[in-house]
């Protein structure tokens, strides 16, 4: 195969799979994901599972708390960027793209309805996400937190609850191997279709 032809594995649907793997399972290494984002044009980093993902349309969908800051500041500067690394396979996927925010709509109803009880706790957290406090706190109240459970069967934290859908543009992936490092980016074109780049490592 010439350089410049593109083997099986090494394509946008192999990155997906990866990021498939990382949603079905807890044991594998993407199923966790590094979010960069501008907090008032100064990068943050923070960790999120990756819920969701629509490969025709290259939209990752992440849960979170709609009075979380990154909310707020992904509303300002909604691009992207995010990160995943496997130690084992020793793929780097770099993405990037824009976030959109998701609350009250069909999607947030249809999710919320799907999550178990024990995820839905999270949002019946009375005191909003980074309220700061003169003690140690868990964001709830002695009382919110005896009656959590039953609270969570209300739909008074789905209120709470919003769905940061991440559309990628760009995929970036970089496989670490003693055969010799390879690193190769996929860009998504106005036309919908996944075009590669190979890059020097
Ligand atoms: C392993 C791990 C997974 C996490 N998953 C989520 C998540 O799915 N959604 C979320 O909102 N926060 C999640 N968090 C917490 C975030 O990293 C972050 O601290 C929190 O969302 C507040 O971020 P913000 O201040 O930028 O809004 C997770 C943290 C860790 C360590």
């Amino acid at each position: 195969m010439s350089q410049h032809e593109i083997s099986s594995e090494v394509n946008i649907k192999h990155c997906w799979e990866l990021i498939q793997e990382g949603i079905a399972s807890r044991k594998s290494n993407y199923h966790i994901m590094t979010l960069g984002y501008l907090n008032n044009n100064h990068p943050r980093c923070i960790n999120l599972i990756p819920r969701k993902l629509c490969e025709k349309s290259a939209i990752i969908n992440v849960h979170t708390d709609i009075r979380s800051q990154k909310v707020a500041h992904l509303k300002n500067q909604p691009h992207i960027s995010c990160l995943f690394w496997c130690k084992y396979k020793k793929i780097q996927l770099s993405l990037s793209g824009v976030a959109k925010l998701r609350h009250h709509d069909e999607l947030t109803l249809k999710t919320w309805k799907s999550m178990r009880q024990m995820s839905k706790i999270c949002y019946c957290a009375d005191i909003p996400p980074s309220t700061k406090s003169s003690e140690r706190t868990t964001g709830f109240t002695k009382k919110t937190w005896e009656d959590r459970q039953v609270i969570a069967e209300t739909m008074h934290p789905y209120d709470n609850f919003a769905i940061v859908q991440l559309h990628i543009h760009c995929v970036e992936r970089l496989h670490l191997s003693a055969s010799g490092h390879e690193k190769i980016k996929f860009t998504l074109g106005p036309d919908s279709r996944w075009t590669h780049q190979w890059l020097a490592p």
